[in-house]
């Protein structure tokens, strides 16, 4: 593994398999525990830096060190000197003076978490940026499916919806593909980035012909926050079109998969009983996402003392 977790294409095929591998071996190590917590980061500083709002990956994150016995920092910007206009550079230097020995970020500028990799000698996990990336969330993604179906090399990924202004979108490209799946994206033109030709994905605008073919379905978030123009003509006419309502789903096979990474809109991308189906695996992402997180400080920081490995 690399001293941080920048993107998905920081992990090759055997680093995503260890990370899954040792989510798997947590879980099992904690199962059926009452106190859910192991010493491995015990001395260590984890510190989540966020500048953008968060509710589960934040609360995930902190858990995850929690659970490790980390000591857990949860920085946000707000009420912080960043209001006061200290910059990243200024902060993450602080707080590296403090001792952290991980900064898990989350920032709205694309590429702010390779920044601040090269400004601190801790490891640096990115929590979002941007329109970039999200790795762990692709990690959390990929353990889902493999939990659900017991493989991912050759499982056919139907990611649906604003794939453009979507960083989960683009960690899951990458890693689904150093994982041997095989991705489709399914969006409005207007909601397709321009480079996608360059994607390893198949692209298409019609739901309804690749879901009767889909294993897992991966519903994305309309982000209207991100959107300074209009993408589509209404609400409606996008669910119409795109969303995954009850209808849609029964053109599913049996087995398949309903994925989303939460916050959903439901109603627009996805119908509330979609979400609420036995397909769904909603809830469960959210519980297989502290085990990756787990993983992931754990195989970065090692567990051993600084200056050890
Ligand atoms: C995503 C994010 O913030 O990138 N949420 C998450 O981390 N679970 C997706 C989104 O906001 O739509």
């Amino acid at each position: 593994m690399r001293r941080h977790l920048l993107e998905a294409a920081d992990l090759d095929l055997g680093d995503a398999t260890l990370v899954l591998d040792t989510a798997a071996q947590i879980d099992a190590a904690l199962a059926g525990r009452e106190v859910k917590k192991l010493p491995t980061l015990r001395g260590r500083t984890v510190v989540n830096l966020f500048y953008e709002d968060s509710t589960r990956t934040r609360i995930s994150f902190e858990l995850a060190a929690k659970r490790l016995s980390a000591d857990v920092i949860n920085f946000s910007a707000k009420g912080s000197s960043v209001s006061k206009g200290e910059s990243l550079k200024d902060t993450a230097q602080t707080l590296e003076a403090m001792g952290s020995d991980a900064i898990v970020i989350r920032h709205g500028a694309s590429g702010a978490p390779h920044r601040l990799a090269q400004w601190v000698r801790g490891s640096v996990v990115n929590a979002g940026d941007g329109t970039h990336e999200h790795p762990t969330q692709a990690l959390l993604d990929a353990y889902t499916i493999r939990r659900r179906l017991g493989r991912l090399d050759g499982v056919r990924v139907v990611l649906v919806g604003d794939v453009l202004h979507s960083r989960v979108a683009r960690s899951n490209v990458g890693l689904l593909h150093t994982l041997g799946a095989d991705v489709t994206v399914v969006a409005p033109p207007t909601l397709l980035p321009v480079g996608v030709g360059s994607w390893p994905v198949t692209v298409s605008y019609d739901l309804d012909t690749v879901l009767p073919k889909a294993d897992v379905v991966m519903m994305l978030r309309v982000q209207g926050e991100r959107m300074n123009a209009s993408f589509f003509p209404s609400a409606r006419e996008y669910s119409r079109r795109y969303g995954l309502d009850a209808r849609r789903m029964a053109l599913l096979p049996d087995d398949t998969i309903v994925m989303h990474p939460g916050p959903m809109n439901r109603g627009m991308e996805i119908a509330a009983e979609v979400a609420d189906s036995v397909r769904s695996t909603i809830v469960e992402q959210v519980g297989n996402g502290v085990s990756v997180r787990m993983a992931v400080l754990y195989l970065l920081l090692g567990g051993a003392p600084e200056g050890s490995s």
